[in-house]
């Protein structure tokens, strides 16, 4: 049987507060929970919406120290601008606090030592590195060094950014500490272990069996997980920053930021409701629910729930609907590369328009798949739509109420057939909107919502009660009854999405705050109501201001690949000059160039090489259409082993250099030259 639920706790991951929050935060996780709550409210149900901002870990210590700061100047810093930009928006939080708060310290603190006191954490010792100058053991972020795999002197110790290959920090050749740039020495270290895998079996039963209906994104992430069979994760890390570890031996220890944030939510809901914040986070009958981006899944739906079952006392989540990401004009949303359309700046750029990216965003949001949004798009949208479907309707609905029945709702008189289709089309409407937004498919419910306006378009166009208004007075007032009728249910049906255009479409209409269950209804107005002043809802959005942010963007591109440090291979050993002339290097002249079939790198090259013609096979398709090379003279090596590349044989090896961009350059003699031309 269906679990009855009484209340509806829903918490929205903790953004870092080492940046401001961008579009990508915004359509994964908070514009979507908004819309969530909005129409929970809406329907009159108990419901708490938990936010704050995540303000331990690493990167915030490391930033700090760029800038020469606190952590905590950083904290105050960036927790204000995501909060008031947040409230900007509207996103309606319950409240939005941070975990360096007193009451988090303290609610964190108090949860570890109770898993502690129960046995629930495995002591391990281990050997990690050290700083003996700074006195300090090293995250992995801290440490640099040689990448094993492709030589790049300024790998971090969890990533080399240059080769893309994940490390460890003993993986680094000739390691160095970022703190002091001494050379770090493993010392050894005790931590805390939540043993995950002793969780597996009921997990699997939990999530596996228990929760099919989650998204298939969020399932399919959670069985692989399983799948791959848990192990115990460190909840403590050598740092000073961060809740400290409440133990005696346990200094210089704090708890791991993803061990931290979570009960984030726990605190910020007991800072609210000190009194009640219990029966949110314990009572049987709370749904609670985690909206979180992909890359949160395994904290909210392995690690988190792991730490409530251990504590014993607390509710697992009913759903956590996590969205894939969102890209910008087809690259990956980047803070360290300022590529991201950051809130603060678009409220200061796009002043009163808060409901349009809402609506873009949500349009175009990322819920099975990456998606992309450009600002063509955006512009297109609003245009398109809000201002030519939603706000033409409205508008039209109400000045001609104005010019006709002097600003007051006129008489529903008898339906005819058209108005009668019209209705049954619109009868759907709720349920549709409901079935999508119960199951956390935004775009759908939007997209059923901005139907009704379609309808109330097309039912104003077929009618066209300007023309018989001289002839026959009492179908337009229905006419425009039921067209005022449906912007009322318009008010109803947009609030959880665009809640800054229905507070207006509800002056335009004089009317209160409706609720959810009336939508649907061709009453909501009665006749002779007089309707309040009237604007446009929506304004076009003209080129200019497009290009001003495209231009922005290419200025960002532009000033990042000006600053991409090419990082140079070390120079190779010293040769003989006798082993250099064994490499027959020669120019030749490319007679015919074309794919290779199924194979997306390789082209197959016919070369004029001054005494025969040889067919090479060339890495270089995706820099290269075949026939720009025809005519063009290459450098290759002669003399090299023919190789089999997907079943051509290719006779030597052409030459070729990174070019600025990453891609590949052919190398060319200066002036041309005799085919076969030697190389030396
Ligand atoms: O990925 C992030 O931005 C994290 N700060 C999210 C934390 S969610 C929760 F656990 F607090
Ligand atoms: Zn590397």
């Amino acid at each position: 049987m269906a679990k009855k639920f009484n209340r509806t706790l829903v918490t929205s991951a903790l953004p870092y507060a080492n940046g401001p929050v961008h579009i990508g935060h915004l359509a994964g996780v908070y514009v979507p929970a908004d819309i969530y709550v909005r129409y929970l409210r809406l329907k009159g149900e108990d419901v708490l919406f938990i936010g704050g901002s995540d303000e331990h870990g690493v990167p915030i210590t490391i930033r700090a120290k760029k800038e020469g700061v606190t952590p905590q100047d950083i904290v105050d810093k960036y927790h204000n601008l995501i909060k008031e930009s947040f409230s900007e928006l509207g996103i309606s939080f319950d409240i939005y606090s941070r975990t360096t708060s007193d009451i988090h310290k303290q609610t964190a603190s108090d949860f570890f030592l109770e898993l502690y006191k129960k046995g629930e954490f495995e002591e391990k010792t281990s050997e990690q590195y050290y700083d003996e100058e700074a006195a300090m053991f090293l995250a992995d972020r801290y440490i640099m060094g040689e990448c094993p795999h492709c030589g790049n002197p300024n790998a971090y110790g969890d990533q080399c950014e240059a080769c893309g290959t994940s490390l460890s920090p003993t993986d680094l050749k000739n390691p160095r500490s970022t703190v002091s740039g001494s050379t770090p020495v493993m010392r050894e270290t005790k931590h805390w272990y939540l043993p995950l895998d002793k969780h597996e079996a009921w997990m699997r039963q939990w999530i596996l069996e228990g929760h099919k209906e989650w998204k298939s994104n969020v399932y399919g992430q959670c069985k692989s997980w399983l799948d791959m069979g848990l192990q115990p994760r460190a909840v403590s890390r050598d740092l000073d920053w961060g809740v400290p570890i409440p133990l005696a031996d346990a200094k210089g220890k704090v708890l791991y930021v993803w061990f931290d944030a979570p009960i984030g939510y726990i605190s910020n809901t007991k800072e609210l409701l000190p009194d009640s914040w219990e029966k949110w986070w314990k009572a049987e009958d709370t749904k609670l629910l985690h909206f979180i981006g992909k890359d949160n899944i395994v904290f909210h739906c392995i690690v988190f729930p792991a730490m409530l079952k251990a504590e014993g006392s607390f509710i697992l989540p009913e759903n956590v609907p996590a969205n894939e990401f969102l890209n910008l004009e087809g690259d990956k949303i980047s803070t360290s590369r300022n590529w991201a359309v950051w809130l603060h700046e678009y409220l200061k750029e796009f002043p009163n328009k808060q409901d349009v990216l809402r609506y873009v965003l949500t349009a175009n949001a990322p819920e099975t798949k990456d998606n992309d949004f450009t600002w063509k798009d955006f512009q297109a949208r609003n245009n398109n739509e809000l201002v030519a479907i939603l706000g033409n309707f409205i508008n039209r609905a109400l000045v001609l109420t104005q010019k006709y029945f002097d600003n007051k709702v006129p008489a529903l008189n008898e339906l005819n057939d058209y108005d009668k289709a019209t209705l049954e089309e619109f009868a759907n409407v709720k349920k549709n909107v409901e079935g999508y937004l119960d199951t956390f498919r935004f775009r759908d419910a939007l997209k059923e919502a901005m139907n009704l306006a379609r309808i109330g378009n097309k039912y104003l166009a077929d009618t066209e009660p300007w023309k018989i208004i001289k002839t026959d007075r009492a179908r337009v007032e229905t006419i425009l009854n039921l067209s005022l009728q449906i912007t009322a249910n318009l008010a109803i049906a947009f609030e959880p999405f665009l809640p800054f255009s229905v507070a207006k479409i509800r002056r335009f209409l004089n009317i209160e705050n409706l609720q959810w269950e009336q939508l649907g209804r061709t009453d909501l107005l009665k006749e002779a109501h007089e309707l309040g002043e009237t604007e446009l809802l929506f304004d076009k959005i003209e080129d200019e201001a497009i290009e001003y942010q495209v231009q922005k963007l290419l200025d960002t591109k532009k000033s990042n690949q000006a600053e991409i440090k090419v990082e140079v291979a070390p120079q190779k050993e010293n040769i003989a000059f006798d082993d250099f002339t064994k490499v027959d290097l020669r120019v030749g002249t490319v007679l015919e160039c074309k794919k290779v079939p199924k194979a997306d790198k390789l082209l197959q090259l016919l070369i004029d090489d001054g005494i025969k013609q040889r067919t090479i096979v060339s890495g270089i398709a995706a820099y290269y259409q075949p026939e720009e090379l025809v005519g063009k003279q290459v450098c290759f090596v002669a003399n090299l082993e023919p190789r089999k590349l997907k079943g051509v044989v290719s006779e030597g090896m052409i030459l070729s250099a990174e070019s600025k961009d990453g891609g590949l350059s052919l190398v060319q003699p200066l002036k041309e030259v005799n085919p076969g031309s030697q190389i030396g």
